[in-house]
């Protein structure tokens, strides 16, 4: 009896089913189960009084076991297929699987240095405008007193296009499409792509952005254009700051300047960032009077100023990123350090 006690727990621990369990049944309860047999085969004759009645309690308790155990087995089977199918159909929810965290992105350390630069220019009245990145000759070059033959050309290593058109190697294209558009007076900035055939690397890309300016009205003079890129600078680093201008050719401009930003970060003492204590910023200059011609501009009315600031530039400086490769790199460790927002 205790071996087949031993026996029926060992089966029925292994039942994993209803069916499973109730072969158990059958194999100890059943008709011919080994228990039934037992019972069946005990020659009771042959016992004592004592005997008897010790043997059939045991078998009573053993049966009683067998029993419950099995209706127990029956339920937990029961319960366990009932989850199992529900499982099926239910979406699986695991409340301890750690949660998949969600993250926001960054704005580009170009389109914050742009979109800032935008709203300082919007505040003192500018339209903020865009142009063709694919230009035609005309607006890059000639209109902007660049002849074919002219040796500025040079300076601009251009990507031309099989049809002839080319891709825009300065925002300065933007000028006459805006003076044609809009006439006189008007001021507008013209953020953007630009593309030289360049050698990329640490300071040269093929792919960087400017900022251009043109502000056309009556009699505006060099003291307009240093006001307006004071007014922008000391915003852009939170503080007062000092230019100088220096003479510097631009065929579209007469007269021309690199205006200096005397550093802010020695004030202009001498550092490992600026070498002399200035640091060069923005070509800039008196609109050529050709260009307004050609932008159909009376000139004996209207004068004006121009300047292209190097965005790309400017958010190096800012940031103090090292190597202008990364900010097209679509390194995702570069990108994360920046704001979601400004
Ligand atoms: N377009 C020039 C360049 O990319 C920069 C420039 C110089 C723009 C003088 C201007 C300017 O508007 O007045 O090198």
């Amino acid at each position: 009896m205790k071996d087949i006690r031993e026996q029926f727990l060992a089966d029925l621990a292994k039942a994993g089913t209803p069916r499973d369990v109730e072969e158990v049944r059958v194999r100890y309860l059943g008709r011919k189960g080994s228990i039934t047999t037992l019972a069946k085969t005990t020659d009771f004759s042959k016992l004592s009084p004592d005997e008897k009645r010790q043997f059939g309690q045991q078998l009573n308790d053993l049966k009683r076991l067998a029993e419950e155990e099995i209706a127990r087995a029956a339920e937990a089977v029961k319960d366990m297929a009932g989850r199992a199918s529900q499982a099926k159909t239910a979406p699986k929810l695991d409340l301890t699987v750690p949660g998949t965290g969600h993250s926001v992105g960054c704005l580009h350390p170009i389109t914050l240095v742009q979109m800032e630069l935008e709203r300082i220019f919007q505040g003192m009245g500018f339209m903020v405008l865009t142009g063709p990145e694919v230009e035609v000759e005309h607006y890059n070059f000639d209109s902007l007193n660049i002849p074919s033959d002219h040796p500025a050309r040079d300076m601009q290593d251009t990507f031309w296009l099989t049809n002839g058109m080319l891709m825009r190697t300065h925002t300065s294209a933007n000028q006459v499409r805006a003076l044609e558009r809009f006439g006189a007076p008007m001021r507008a900035i013209f953020p953007g792509r630009c593309f030289r055939y360049e050698a990329i690397d640490a300071s040269h890309e093929n792919t960087f952005y400017q900022l251009e300016g043109l502000l056309v009205d009556r009699g505006i003079s060099v003291a307009n254009l240093i006001a307006v890129m004071k007014a922008l600078l000391s915003q852009v680093f939170h503080r007062d700051v000092t230019v100088r201008l220096r003479p510097g050719f631009f065929p579209f401009v007469e007269p021309g300047f690199e205006l200096d930003l005397q550093c802010v970060l020695c004030g202009g003492q001498g550092c490992s960032t600026c070498g002399d204590g200035w640091i060069e910023l923005i070509p800039c200059g008196l609109v050529h009077p050709r260009v307004l011609e050609y932008g159909g501009i009376d000139t004996s009315v209207f004068s004006g100023f121009a300047f292209g600031l190097g965005l790309t530039r400017l958010a190096m400086m800012k940031f103090g990123v090292p190597d202008i490769r990364l900010f097209n790199s679509g390194d995702v460790r570069f990108y994360e350090q920046f704001p979601a927002a400004v």
